[in-house]
């Protein structure tokens, strides 16, 4: 079956669908505009390079060498292609030598809606309600994009990893910790690339921001932090007239109904609940930048207002993590569903500096304490309206290391969606591991994953939980 004969993607529109519950909101003008931020990647000297940063992972001796198909091409196939599905294919869709060959999804409107999509950028494919069937007639496939709900993650990813694919898994790489060990044992064993959807770890900003804490220690010693994703009460998702799959068939996928076939995120049995599906974005950037994972977590939350749903509709988290020289690092995480006031960002503390980031462009600066040392570029940089005089716009003068290639690749890079970047470093790696590395490798994601499933137990357990570190061995 192919996507051809089906009506074009504008014919079908899921009007009673919410926006992609964690997409970034639209970039608007704010403090850090495209031409601040990169004088401050200029001004300070961070280097910001497009290749892989060096605190990726190797590339497995397996995959040394590897070139995929002839000419570089690089075909794909996709399971589970709903609003994130939709949204790296379209991301994919713009990098060079990406050819898709086949679409898998259980559900008739995404197979559709998807094939659609190709069909109408000239890369027609073949469609399947089941992947296995998929992996068993595609033959030349080299990688696969899966975007599925992610109680169905490990199960495909190893399928796929084990059929000899490279594979890109959405975050949150699993609903529990023994499926996530899982996925990471299966990438080790078959030698095959296993990158995450945390598609931080390939934004310019966050590298950006992570390299001036460490070469420039902006931020002195950290001591704290603060993230939050505060988001607008929740509509339930719904879905289109006459798409309804039959009840049969809904139950022989695990779904009692349509409601939870498409609020899957809400349920225990198919997803970790907001504190995994939005604190594993923010989450996984502290363990990043801090360059561990926590040590503790005391938290709470609860399902006080959503009647249907299983989750927690928030979690109010306290971390401990450890710091410089033996000190302890404090941080406040918060995920809440029924107000978006603060809307959603990461702060870093030190003695010296604040960072103020999010995926959103707008949010982006670094408040200098009084006392610290002034650095030399620091004089030329603007003030963030309405902040104190030593808040800098990460906007810090002219160059000092004008290098117009770079400048010209960094511009590029930040024109493109965090998705496209994320998915070019797979696509990148899968051609030529020797100069590339996955910025976001399973096993670095394992420690995200372990980080917030285990804060869901802390919630249950309403006492203070002590991380035992061999938890994050995978
Ligand atoms: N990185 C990000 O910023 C980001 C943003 C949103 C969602 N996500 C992740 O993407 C994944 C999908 O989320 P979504 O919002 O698109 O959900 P969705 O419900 O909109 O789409 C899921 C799709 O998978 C299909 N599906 C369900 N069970 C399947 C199965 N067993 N096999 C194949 N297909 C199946 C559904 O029919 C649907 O088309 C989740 O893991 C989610 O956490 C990541």
């Amino acid at each position: 079956m192919t996507g051809q004969d089906q009506p074009a993607p504008q014919q079908v529109s899921d009007s009673t669908a919410p926006a992609q519950p964690d997409q970034p909101a639209q970039a608007h003008s704010g403090t850090l505009s495209r031409r601040r931020f990169m004088q401050s990647v200029l001004a300070t000297g961070a280097g910001l390079a497009l290749v892989p940063p060096v605190w990726a992972a190797a590339p497995s001796a397996a995959q040394a060498g590897r070139a995929a198909g002839a000419n570089g091409q690089i075909n794909i196939a996709m399971i589970g292609a709903g609003s994130q599905g939709r949204i790296l294919l379209l991301d994919a869709l713009k990098i060079p030598g990406i050819r898709f060959r086949a679409v898998a999804d259980v559900w008739d409107y995404s197979r559709r809606y998807a094939g659609n999509i190709l069909n109408r950028f000239g890369q027609p494919v073949n469609v399947y309600s089941d992947y296995r069937e998929m992996l068993e007639k595609e033959d030349d496939l080299d990688a696969v994009l899966i975007a599925s709900p992610d109680w169905v993650h490990a199960e495909q990813t190893i399928a796929c990893l084990e059929a000899g694919l490279d594979v890109y898994c959405e975050k949150e790489m699993a609903h529990t910790i023994e499926a996530a060990r899982s996925m990471v044992e299966a990438a080790k064993q078959t030698g095959k690339l296993l990158q995450i959807g945390h598609q931080r770890r390939s934004n310019p900003r966050y590298q950006h921001a992570r390299r001036m804490i460490e070469n420039e220690r902006i931020l002195g010693r950290i001591t704290h932090f603060q993230g939050q994703w505060n988001r607008a009460r929740m509509h339930e998702v719904g879905w289109p007239r006459n798409t309804e799959i039959d009840a049969a068939e809904l139950r022989r996928l695990g779904f009692e109904d349509m409601f939870q076939f498409r609020n899957w995120r809400w349920f225990r049995q198919f997803s970790g609940g907001p504190m995994s599906d939005l604190g594993s974005h923010q989450m996984g950037v502290f363990n990043w930048i801090l360059g561990r994972p926590p040590r503790a977590v005391l938290a709470a939350g609860g399902n006080d207002y959503y009647e249907r749903n299983e989750w927690f509709d928030h979690v109010i988290a306290v971390f401990e993590y450890a710091g410089e020289a033996g000190s302890t690092i404090r941080g406040t995480y918060q995920v809440l569903n029924t107000t978006s006031h603060g809307g959603y960002r990461e702060l870093l503390m030190g003695d010296e500096g604040t960072l103020a980031i999010s995926e959103d462009p707008s949010v982006g600066y670094v408040q200098r304490e009084q006392q610290a040392e002034p650095r030399d570029w620091e004089d030329d940089a603007a003030r963030v309206e309405g902040m104190d005089q030593r808040a800098i716009a990460l906007e810090v003068g002219a160059s000092r290391r004008a290098d117009p290639q770079h400048i010209e690749q960094i511009e590029s890079a930040l024109a493109k969606a965090p998705h496209q970047l994320h998915l070019e470093n797979f696509f990148n790696t899968i051609r030529d591991p020797q100069r590339h590395r996955l910025t976001c490798p399973a096993d670095e994601a394992f420690s995200v994953a372990v980080t917030v499933l285990k804060t869901n137990e802390a919630v249950e357990k309403g006492a203070r939980l002590e991380f035992d570190p061999a938890w994050f061995r995978a």
